[in-house]
């Protein structure tokens, strides 16, 4: 697995692989480890684990390898996190001691608030793409894998949108060659990764493998790719809750969310540039849902609000508030207040298992591009231009689950269920 960005996920993820396989710990929150799938009628009373139905790879075979513009060590930076406790990382301490990452693709005009010494030269973007295939390579040799799948879970880049130079493969390897400034590192380790047939996804907001260029790219070189943005804390809860309250059809006037956090994540998105490619995926999924153009009565004039701020004392222990506004019968208004005491990476951590997973399981079905059945897993899911994103949580599970049939040829199901009663 080739992680670009070892910090709180990634060392979180590792250590967890890690853990799990040593026997300390279980890995909850993993629907590729924990998961159970319906196969066949309700009477058939089959449901067996998701990872007896499709074969994915087994936590054993994993190999970590990635890249940091610092050059601590896993242990080291796990430590730096400060998610897990002291006790759980001295036992996997000589095995994070191991994964150094690799001198990294960085410009300090894509993330702010960053600044480290392990960064890769090269006079154009095309030379470091270049040299991100070394390391791939080199690592794939040393190793003697079989196969890879690259997540990018580095820091949220700067607010970007398409322009031309990603519109195509020629115009964006010119680009690579221009150094265009439409092409910040997480689109070279993107292009690094498609170029070589290696599954992508994006665990965070930043445009990335989401331009016409690296869509076209997949299907040449026959990669699947997923993001963005990892659907933890509080867009998690967001996606629970608003899909029954539109089932109800009561009306919603507000919905005020509020975070606090205090690790590294929390201080790039302290940058209003970064906030601004996170403000946009945590709000996509409300309007989605709700489906204002449908029913205006109880949607169209919604006040969403979205803050994170940087609060140096929580380190990876978020809080976040929301406030709901709602309306029922006749108009009458009520609220609804959450309150989430959360850990961010302990919620990522199993979604990166689970995304490398099924995108390598995706590459070996022979499934290629936008993987739109692991929209369960993502904020603002990736999708074809000619359709919108899919944000409601149980459809988008109905949606993996039935891929998952799909793979095994089993029946579809639909929960119609006439025939229990014909
Ligand atoms: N923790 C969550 O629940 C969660 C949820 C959704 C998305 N995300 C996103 O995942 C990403 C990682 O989150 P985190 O909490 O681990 O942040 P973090 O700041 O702890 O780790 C990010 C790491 O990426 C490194 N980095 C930055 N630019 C890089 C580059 N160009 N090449 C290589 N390394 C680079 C940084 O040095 C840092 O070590 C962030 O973008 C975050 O917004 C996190």
């Amino acid at each position: 697995m080739l992680l670009v960005g070892l910090g709180a996920v990634s060392t979180t993820f590792i250590a967890g692989v890690i853990a799990i396989r040593k026997g300390l710990a279980k890995p909850i929150g993993s629907l590729t480890q924990m998961g159970h799938i319906r196969l066949g009628k309700r009477t058939e009373g089959r449901s067996p684990m998701i990872n007896e139905v499709v074969p994915l790879a087994g936590l054993d075979d994993l190999v970590f390898g990635g890249w940091d513009i610092f050059s601590e060590d896993c242990y080291s930076a796990a430590k730096t996190a400060g998610v897990l406790e002291p006790g759980l990382l001295e036992q996997v301490r000589p095995e994070l001691e191991k994964i150094r990452p690799w001198p990294a693709v960085f410009d300090q005009h894509y993330v702010k608030r960053l600044d480290g010494p392990n960064v890769k030269k090269g006079k154009t973007k095309r030379d470091l793409a270049e040299q991100v295939m070394a390391d791939i390579q080199k690592f794939k040799k040393d190793n003697d894998l079989d196969r890879l799948v690259m997540i990018w879970a580095g820091s949220t880049e700067i607010y970007m949108t398409e322009s031309e130079v990603h519109q195509s493969m020629a115009s964006f390897e010119r680009g690579l060659e221009a150094n265009d400034p439409a092409i910040p590192p997480s689109m070279v380790y993107a292009y690094a990764a498609i170029r070589e047939g290696i599954p992508y996804a994006n665990a965070a907001p930043n445009l990335s493998a989401d331009i016409p260029a690296l869509v076209e790219l997949a299907s040449h070189t026959k990669s699947p790719i997923a993001g963005k943005d990892m659907k933890t804390g509080q867009t998690l809860i967001k996606t629970i809750i608003a899909p029954g309250l539109k089932a109800r059809l009561l009306g919603v006037t507000g919905w005020y969310s509020t975070n606090i956090l205090g690790n590294r994540d929390g201080e790039v998105l302290d940058d209003p540039e970064s906030f601004k490619t996170k403000e946009e995926t945590k709000k996509s999924a409300l309007d989605y849902i709700f489906q204002p153009h449908l029913y205006p009565d109880l949607y169209k004039d919604l006040c969403h609000v979205v803050r994170i701020n940087y609060y140096p004392p929580r380190g990876d222990n978020k809080e976040g508030w929301d406030n709901i506004d709602l309306v029922g019968w006749l108009g009458y208004p009520m609220q609804l207040k959450i309150n989430f005491l959360c850990r961010d990476s302990i919620l990522a951590a199993p979604i990166v298992l689970d995304v490398a997973l099924f995108l390598d399981l995706a590459k070996r079905a022979g499934m290629s591009g936008i993987q739109e059945w692991l929209s369960f897993y993502f904020k603002a899911p990736v999708h074809a231009p000619n359709l919108y994103p899919e944000h409601d949580l149980f459809i988008q599970l109905m949606k993996l689950k039935n891929t998952l049939r799909y793979f095994k040829g089993e029946d579809l199901i639909t929960h119609l269920g006439r025939e229990y009663y014909d």
